[in-house]
């Protein structure tokens, strides 16, 4: 069983009107799909609009089952604590989180609703995968009411570091809930190494490379000295490569990266951004390192273009708003400035794509720029390493995304050194063909190899073992009975 706040599936309206469900084109779904259909699996998730109830269904041979939130729901749980608390706190405090306790109250209770449906249809002794800063409490909430379940945990974003992590007014009750997974799994060993030093400095707890011992509360005086053991550990996170290298072969989609740059005025060097409309992605500090090389020079606009595609996002929540304005204010002012008739130096385009559209994008593009000031992975860059069939492009790639663990054969820089961000785009530009393709050999290499199916059975692996190291030393039941087994 997966729990994710948003279903595997979107709703779409048919050509003759009626209402239809598509699988969301996202790589989590992606990966998870075959294993959720071969093991007869179910998924709890937010349909995505407001009061929208729904029974569950079946598509695709998964158990789709909706969770539903009203709109004070939506604007607490998911707009409030999850995107305007959680989700600046855990990116550094790139922007400032707002701690408000009706949120928090929000969060708790649709925490509840979901562990609620995931306890109610769990078969005996399931395993549960739950994802994401938005659920961090159902894996202690499912454990109180299902002890006989093995429950994982995924965190897809970064976790801070206890400096920032200490500001939560609720940091306990959070780490209660994530230690109530058998195996907590992050995207960077720093991450894991977060988390343990929180579970230290709050709780006590001992940790010894990725496991946390857990007291459990003493009900048992013949065992005094009773613990679970919790494994956190880092799982980066990757893309279905293949299908990415399979779209790049496809002759309707070179031909339309062609088509790109012809409709560009086929330009010597373009250069492409693409990310969710967020401040957390450094769209500003790319467009002003970018504006600076065509000020100076460095760059000629009447040769030079750059693709900005940002894809709508948590469009109420008011940093988002603000980064929009700016953004759109940039672009405007570089094109105003450097533009001429039948040339913007910028194409900044505030939609998503389909994933054709997107393998085109990304072999019409010289130049791939992931400048994110902070970053759980970035799968862009994995995206655009894996539709490199030609073994051509350079990417510059933020230290700050987990991506960049992997992928040192990309142009490292540090996104707030706009001198440095400069030298980075100058020297792709100039990369001599060679060593472009010795890059791009490397980074293929990597992407390939470690592709979204392998995340999730290395991650289910770890889960398994975890799950018979609790069985060989207790047989916990449903109703939380323990049965020792014979000879222990
Ligand atoms: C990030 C998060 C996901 C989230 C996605 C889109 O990748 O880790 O949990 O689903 O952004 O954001 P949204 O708020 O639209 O679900």
């Amino acid at each position: 069983m997966v729990v994710a706040n948003r279903l595997a599936v979107d709703s779409v309206t048919e050509p003759d009107g009626t209402q239809g469900w598509k699988l969301s084109p996202g790589g989590l779904v992606t990966a998870l799909e075959p294993v959720m259909r071969s093991a007869d699996g179910a998924w709890i998730g937010w349909p995505g609009s407001v009061d929208t109830h729904v029974e569950p269904f079946e598509h695709g041979g998964i158990t789709m089952v909706p969770v539903s939130l009203d709109q004070t729901e939506v604007e607490r749980y998911y707009e409030g604590f999850s995107n305007d608390t959680l989700w600046p706190l855990y990116h550094d405090v790139i922007a400032q989180p707002s701690y408000h306790r009706e949120w928090w109250d929000s969060y708790v209770s649709v925490n509840r609703r979901f562990a609620e449906r995931a306890a109610a249809l769990a078969s005996e002794g399931a395993t549960v995968w739950v994802h994401d800063y938005q659920l961090q409490l159902v894996p202690g909430l499912l454990r109180e009411q299902r002890p006989d379940l093995t429950i994982g945990f995924f965190n897809h974003i970064p976790f801070p570091a206890y400096g920032l992590y200490s500001q939560l007014p609720w940091r306990r009750q959070i780490l209660t809930g994530l230690l109530g997974a058998d195996v907590i799994g992050f995207q960077r060993t720093a991450d894991a190494g977060n988390f343990a030093r929180a579970v230290r400095r709050l709780f006590g707890y001992e940790t010894r490379g990725s496991s946390i011992r857990v007291p459990l509360e003493n009900t048992d005086e013949r065992r005094p000295e009773r613990s679970r053991t919790v494994v956190a550990r880092a799982f980066p996170i990757s893309i279905d490569s293949a299908s990415f290298a399979e779209l790049a072969a496809r002759p309707d989609v070179v031909e339309r990266a062609r088509q790109i740059r012809e409709d560009l005025g086929n330009p010597k060097t373009v250069l492409f951004g693409v990310d969710r409309l967020d401040y957390t992605k450094g769209i500003r500090h790319r467009l002003k390192a970018y504006a600076e090389l065509l000020e100076d020079g460095r760059l000629d606009a009447a040769d030079t273009t750059l693709i900005q595609v940002a894809s709508p996002s948590r469009e109420r929540v008011a940093a988002y708003m603000e980064l929009r304005d700016e953004i759109e204010m940039t672009v405007g002012r570089i094109n105003g400035d450097f533009g001429a008739i039948g040339s913007a130096p910028v194409h900044y385009l505030h939609h998503g794509y389909p994933r054709e559209e997107m393998v085109a994008l990304y072999l019409a593009a010289d130049v791939m720029l992931v400048t994110a000031l902070r970053d759980g992975m970035n799968l862009v860059a994995k995206e655009y390493v894996a539709s490199r069939i030609d073994g051509d492009g350079v990417l510059i790639l933020s230290e700050f995304a987990g991506a960049s663990d992997d992928l040192r054969q990309s142009l490292l820089i540090n996104p707030h050194d706009i001198q440095g961000v400069k030298e980075a785009i100058v020297t792709a530009v100039e990369m001599d063909p060679r060593e472009r393709k010795r890059r791009m050999r490397a980074l293929r290499r990597k992407v390939l190899e470690n592709d979204v199916a392998k995340w999730s059975a290395t991650f289910l692996e770890e889960l398994a073992r975890a799950s018979h190291a609790t069985a060989s030393s207790s047989a916990p039941t449903r109703d939380g009975v323990e049965l020792e087994e014979a000879g222990s």
